[in-house]
């Protein structure tokens, strides 16, 4: 019965007893021949779709096209819906689902007959939570990203997911734009399927993705709505039972050779802080060693290449036509490890040395790049003592050294109300704390980081202040923004103890963030701290307060770190 290697798959459906007539018979009430469990690969394609996630909603149609696919290269495909977790309405924030979704995944692939599995992702915390729950499972895995939206079109002119919202809201506040054009640029920006067109953490994570080798070259940014989005998919059901019959397990691709060279990518292209959190959590699952300091060590000596919104000025569409990832990837040279072998079956150098540069104002090169400031700094210091993240590429570099009085926010509701105070003790010189936005104390780390301004600043058209916070920030987001501190204030940090008028000091060159008061005295605030971590009497919050790490650790769960593998588990009946 079964063809040649003997697949997991066959635990179920070559089973000749009551169990295997289980097995296949409730399957075939969909219609599926009997020679569909002759042993050939079976394919999971798990779809992220769904109408709360509108980036990922389009995956209906692809995970069609992907089925095409497998049913090309004679395999049995079998499309499975997850959880999925929308970065647009999910409150408090979808990163603290992010585990949860993994989780969905890697129990389901786990407890079923699948051989190997095609990861539909796109909005932001969908794609890490696939490839941390596939990690754990260690079966083939290839991904199909969802691809962004066309570029926003606005008065004549490109507007961009996030990046002109952020924009946009400041100048309804500031006075400059009027309410009712702001609300005509709501259906001006998102006007295709997919998910945000700036390089945002969406599309930093379908970077991330091609990068460390996950998805077929040059299709990681493929507008949603291009004919070619499909393509991909198509040709990726086809390569996973390719993967499936060589044993091509995600363990092989994602090592560290392959987390470097993501780090690298990222940097190029100016990729969200979202990315550090992500991958550390991934290298977590895969057993690899991934730290803070790797991020800051392999960010340092790659300058910004890509020329887009948040860092720069065009969207996704123009860095696709321009030559997309795999131009960026073939600029590296060696900074990478171009023989890293990928799912294609191919190494990095195979599959990107025949890019082409159709724009040099999109994408730049190592000797005239877009900024020749880094995309990534980890910060040390008193304040962070492991450690926290800035964007220069997105930040102002008159601030990227300060030194400021403290004008501290015990938490976001409060902060929220105070910026619209006009006798908030403020000035443009002042550096803005925010505590209990990491993620036991908010919780789930929200992309609170990038915190408007007082409203008295803007008034006078200042745009920029640091601002330092436990948070995440979006990654379509700017400014001069200091993320991810850690340990976080709820969890008893130092920025817990943070007083109004302490002096803060900021060193990006030096990779410094110090709090200018003596020992003594934080150690006197110290003891009189007590832990204050968000209130969670039941549930998943209950878990997820109780188990999740702090974000130099990836925010994954104590317990999720690892994986399992992908043993058949003991009969059901
Ligand atoms: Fe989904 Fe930005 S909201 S990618």
């Amino acid at each position: 019965m079964a063809r040649g290697k003997r697949f997991r798959s066959a635990d179920w459906f070559s089973d000749q007893t009551l169990l295997g007539f289980a097995h296949r018979s409730w399957m075939k009430n969909q219609g599926w021949p009997h020679d569909m469990f002759d042993g050939r690969p079976v394919i999971g394609i798990a779809s992220s779709a769904s109408d709360l996630s509108p980036c990922n909603a389009h995956h209906r149609q692809v995970a069609e096209a992907v089925k095409q696919g497998v049913f090309a290269a004679a395999g049995f495909p079998l499309v499975f819906p997850t959880m999925s977790i929308g970065e647009t309405l999910m409150r408090p924030t979808s990163m603290m689902f992010r585990n949860l979704m993994s989780m969905d995944l890697e129990e389901t692939l786990r407890a079923n007959p699948i051989d190997g599995v095609v990861l539909l992702t796109g909005c932001d915390k969908t794609t890490p939570a696939y490839m941390l729950g596939a990690a754990s499972v260690d079966l083939p895995a290839i991904m199909v990203h969802g691809g962004p939206m066309l570029n926003g079109k606005f008065q004549g002119r490109d507007i961009g997911s996030g990046t002109d919202v952020w924009r946009m809201s400041e100048d309804v506040r500031a006075g400059k734009m009027a309410l009712s054009e702001f609300m005509d640029a709501e259906s001006c920006m998102s006007r295709s399927v997919g998910h945000c067109m700036t390089m945002g953490t969406a599309s930093t994570m379908g970077s991330m993705i091609e990068a460390l080798g996950l998805c077929l070259p040059n299709t990681a940014a493929v507008p949603a709505a291009d004919s070619r989005r499909m393509l991909a998919a198509h040709m990726t059901g086809r390569r996973i039972v390719e993967m499936v019959r060589q044993g091509q397990r995600m363990s092989k691709v994602v090592t560290r050779q392959a987390f470097e060279n993501a780090i690298r990518v990222n940097a190029a292209i100016g990729g969200s802080t979202n990315a550090i959190i992500h991958l550390i959590a991934l290298a977590g699952r895969l057993g690899v060693p991934l730290g803070m300091d790797d991020w800051d060590e392999f960010s340092r000596d790659v300058p910004l290449l890509v020329n887009l919104q948040p860092n720069g000025k065009y969207l996704m569409e123009d860095f696709y036509y321009a030559g997309g990832l795999p131009l960026v990837m073939k600029e590296l040279g060696d900074l990478l490890h171009r023989e890293a072998i990928t799912v294609s079956g191919k190494s990095v150098a195979d599959n990107v040395d025949g890019a082409k540069n159709y724009n040099p104002d999109v994408i730049g090169t190592l000797k005239k790049p877009v900024k020749k400031v880094g995309a990534l700094a980890v910060l040390k210091g008193n304040l962070a003592p492991n450690g926290a993240v800035i964007k220069p590429s997105a930040a102002t570099p008159a601030l990227m050294k300060h030194r400021g009085r403290a004008v501290v926010f015990e938490d976001n509701e409060a902060l929220h109300k105070l910026v619209e105070d006009d006798k908030l003790d403020v000035d443009e010189n002042c550096v803005l704390v925010l505590k209990g936005a990491g993620p036991k104390g908010y919780p789930g780390m929200p992309e609170v980081g990038n915190f408007p301004l007082p409203k008295k600043i803007l008034k006078k058209g200042i745009t920029d202040m640091v601002r330092i916070s436990d948070a995440r920030m979006s990654g379509t987001a700017y400014g001069t923004v200091v993320l991810h501190v850690s340990p976080e204030s709820a969890a008893g940090g130092t920025l817990a103890l943070v007083r109004n008028g302490d002096m803060i000091e900021i060193d990006v060159a030096k990779r410094r963030l110090h709090l200018d008061v003596s020992e003594a005295e934080l150690e006197r605030r110290r003891k009189a701290f007590k832990p204050n971590p968000a209130k969670a009497a039941r549930g998943y919050a209950q878990l997820y307060v109780q188990h999740v790490l702090q974000a130099d650790q990836g925010c994954d769960f104590d317990f999720l770190r690892g994986g399992s593998g992908h043993k058949t588990p003991r009969p059901n009946h």
